[in-house]
C-alpha cells in the first residue's frame, strides 16, 4: 500500500525525494453516544482502516494537497498565510483547518508542505473519516516541523480545527479514539477529565460487525449542532438548582428527581439520553470486564432505543438495520454508532453466525430501503502514527 502511494506521490508531485508516510485510523464507538460534549464517558476503538498520508516539507510557503479519494479536484494549493475555509476546497478544508489550529495554539507553521492522502474509510459513514484526516494531518505537521507536542495535544488541535474552522461543534471522542487507540482495545474515556483506560476486547467466539446504511450524511448539515444546543439548554435549566458543570455528573436517580427543572420537553428528552447513556457506558465496561457479554449486548440495544426515541438521531435506515439485526441468531447486541442520521451500525455477532447475519440483514434491508447496506468485520487497530 505505502509503496504504491509513494509512486502516486511521485506521479502527482513530480518526484518522491524525502517523503515520509503516516497513518490515522477511523473509529467505531461501541457505546457512549452523544455523551462526549456532556462530560460523560465514551467507549470507542480505532479501526485498521483509515487515512494514509505521504508528505514532505517545502522551502516556500505553499501547501499542496491531493486526495486519491477526490482526484477530480486535482491538487489544492494555498499559502500558509491564507488559511480560509473555502467551499471549493472541499475535503482540503480539513487539513487546512488543522494548520490553522496549530497556529492558534502557538505553533506557527511558516513553511509549506505537500501531502498525498488516501483513505479507505467509507466517507460520511459515521466512522470518522474527517477526524481521521485531521489527526493524520496533525501527525504529519508535528513530524515535518519537528514540533514538541504529545498525541493528546494533537487530538485537541484536531478537534479545534473541526469546531472552529469546519464549524461542527463535536466533542473529543473521535479525535481521541483515532489518536490514542490501541490494537485489540477499546478506550474508556471520561470526557470530563480526559482520564482514560484501555480495555482489552476479547469477544471469545464473537466479532464486531459494522454495517453501513449507505445513506450519506454530512455532520455540518445534520442536526448535530442543534442536539448540542438542546443539551446545553437542559443543563442550564438544571443549574438553576443543581451545582453541576455537565450532565455527565448526574446519576439516573438524580436526573429523575430534578428533571422538572428543565423547561422544555424536547430538551428534557435529550438530557435524559445523555445521563442514562453515560451510566450505561460505565455499566457496559464493567460487564465486559466480567466477560458478561449478554449484559454488554443488552446495554448496546438500550443505547439504540434511547438514541431513537429520546435523542432522535436514528432515522429509518439505521432503525431498519438495527431492528433486523436484533432478530438474527447469534447477535449479542446492535446499535447505531457515531453521530447517526444515517451512517453505520455496530453489532456483536457470534463468529459462526456472521455469514447468515450479513445475508439475512442485507437482503431484508435492501428490500425495505431500496438499496443495499455494506458490512465489515472490524479489526481494532492502533492509533495514528508515522509509518516510515
Ligand atoms: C460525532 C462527533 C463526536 C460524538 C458523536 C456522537 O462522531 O464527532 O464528538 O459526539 O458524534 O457520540
Amino acid at each position: 500500500m505505502i509503496n504504491e502511494l509513494i509512486l502516486d506521490f511521485e506521479k502527482i508531485f513530480g518526484d518522491k525525494m524525502g517523503v515520509e508516510a503516516y497513518f490515522a485510523p477511523g473509529r467505531v464507538n461501541l457505546i457512549g453516544e452523544y455523551t462526549d460534549f456532556n462530560g460523560g464517558h465514551v467507549f470507542p476503538c480505532a479501526l485498521t482502516f483509515g487515512t494514509y498520508a505521504v508528505a514532505r516539507k517545502r522551502e516556500d510557503k505553499l501547501v499542496r494537497l491531493y486526495s486519491k479519494n477526490f482526484d477530480q479536484l486535482g491538487i489544492i494549493e494555498f499559502n500558509v498565510d491564507e488559511l480560509m475555509n473555502k467551499k471549493e476546497h472541499g475535503w482540503a478544508n480539513y487539513p487546512k483547518g488543522v494548520i490553522w489550529a496549530f497556529n492558534q495554539e502557538g505553533f506557527s507553521i511558516e513553511k509549506g508542505f505537500e501531502v498525498l492522502f488516501y483513505g479507505d474509510i467509507p466517507n460520511g459513514a459515521g466512522l470518522s473519516s474527517s477526524a481521521s484526516i485531521e489527526v493524520a494531518t496533525s501527525v504529519v505537521i508535528k513530524d515535518l516541523f519537528n514540533l514538541d507536542l504529545d498525541m493528546i495535544k494533537m487530538v485537541q488541535i484536531s478537534k479545534l480545527a473541526e469546531n472552529k474552522f469546519i464549524g461542527v461543534n463535536c466533542g473529543i471522542m473521535d479525535q481521541f479514539a483515532i489518536g490514542m487507540g490501541k490494537e485489540n482495545c477499546a478506550v474508556l474515556l471520561d470526557t470530563n477529565t480526559l482520564k482514560y483506560i484501555y480495555s482489552e476486547i476479547d469477544l471469545v467466539d464473537a466479532s464486531i460487525v459494522i454495517a453501513n446504511t449507505n445513506k450519506r450524511r454530512g455532520l455540518a448539515d445534520s442536526k448535530y449542532n442543534e442536539r448540542r444546543a438542546e443539551c446545553e439548554s437542559a443543563l442550564k435549566d438544571l443549574q438553576s438548582e443543581l451545582n453541576i458543570k455537565s450532565l455527565g455528573e448526574l446519576t439516573e436517580e438524580e436526573f429523575e428527581k430534578n428533571k422538572h427543572l428543565i423547561k422544555n420537553n424536547i430538551d428534557a428528552k435529550r438530557a435524559k439520553h445523555a445521563v442514562y447513556e453515560n451510566q450505561r457506558t460505565i455499566k457496559a465496561v464493567e460487564a465486559l470486564k466480567q466477560n458478561d457479554f449478554e449484559t454488554f449486548g443488552l446495554l448496546m440495544n438500550a443505547s439504540h432505543v434511547s438514541l431513537r426515541d429520546d435523542f432522535e438521531v436514528t432515522g429509518e435506515e439505521l432503525d431498519t438495520l438495527v431492528e433486523l439485526s436484533w432478530k438474527q441468531k447469534g447477535v449479542i447486541g446492535s446499535r447505531m454508532t457515531g453521530a447517526g442520521f444515517g451512517g453505520c451500525t455496530v453489532s456483536i455477532v457470534k463468529n459462526d453466525c456472521i455469514d447468515d447475519f450479513i445475508k439475512n440483514v442485507g437482503e431484508a434491508y435492501a428490500e425495505k430501503i431500496g438499496y443495499g447496506a455494506s458490512f465489515y468485520v472490524a479489526k481494532i487497530g492502533d492509533g495514528a502514527r508515522k509509518l516510515s
